[in-house]
């Protein structure tokens, strides 16, 4: 798919998926994409957990049942960021500028193989579950899950979300023009 129709047709699904796997080729490429996004320094600081085994995807499912979406994935990939620069570093630190990078490049590497998928981020910083997942996930102590991001083939077709006209959100030149 053409970049520009990917950008265009991404958007959060969070409906149900086909009952079909992820293959590990397709999950390695979009992870690929996410490594291949700019970083502060080129630090590199952001890692990723695939997830494909049922099990796994359905401990954390378990950890909110409520939340239907983490139960309609067919693979999960987790985004995880060191908690704060390394000690005794005096560099600035990009963590979750780093991250967001990375799954912005994901999302659109999904919409282009024909799969869809949702930032989740506000999710996890509720009730504690970047921890409870971070556990299930064996993700290190100093490190925190930013990202979620669930996927599949979906069921259905959806839009992206509508944004607000350009001439409201950007000027040449001076803000506000
Ligand atoms: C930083 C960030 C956090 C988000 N957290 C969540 C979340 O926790 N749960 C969720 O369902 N969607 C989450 N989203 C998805 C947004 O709700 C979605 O991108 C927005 O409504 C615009 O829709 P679109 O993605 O179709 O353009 C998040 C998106 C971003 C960028």
């Amino acid at each position: 798919m053409e970049l520009f129709e990917a950008i265009r047709r991404r958007h959060s699904y969070r409906g149900p998926m086909k009952d079909q796997p992820v293959p590990r080729e397709d999950l390695l490429r979009i992870v690929q994409a996410g490594i291949q996004a700019p970083s502060g320094y080129n630090a590199q600081t952001t890692t990723f957990v695939i997830v494909d085994e049922p099990e796994i995807l359905d401990q954390i499912a378990a950890v909110d049942p409520r939340n239907a979406i983490l139960g309609h994935a067919q693979a999960l990939i987790a985004c995880v960021a060191p908690r704060g620069p390394e000690p005794g570093s005096s560099r600035l630190f990009f963590g979750v500028e780093d991250c967001a990078a990375a799954v912005e490049n994901m999302l659109l590497a999904i919409t282009a193989l024909g799969y869809a998928s949702v930032w989740l981020d506000g999710w996890l910083r509720m009730e504690g579950r970047d921890e409870t997942v971070g556990r299930i996930l064996n993700v290190p102590p100093d490190h925190i899950i930013r990202v979620l991001l669930p996927l599949g083939s979906p069921m259905h077709q959806e839009e992206q979300h509508p944004k607000k006209p350009l001439d409201q959100r950007a000027w040449f030149n001076r803000h506000g023009g």
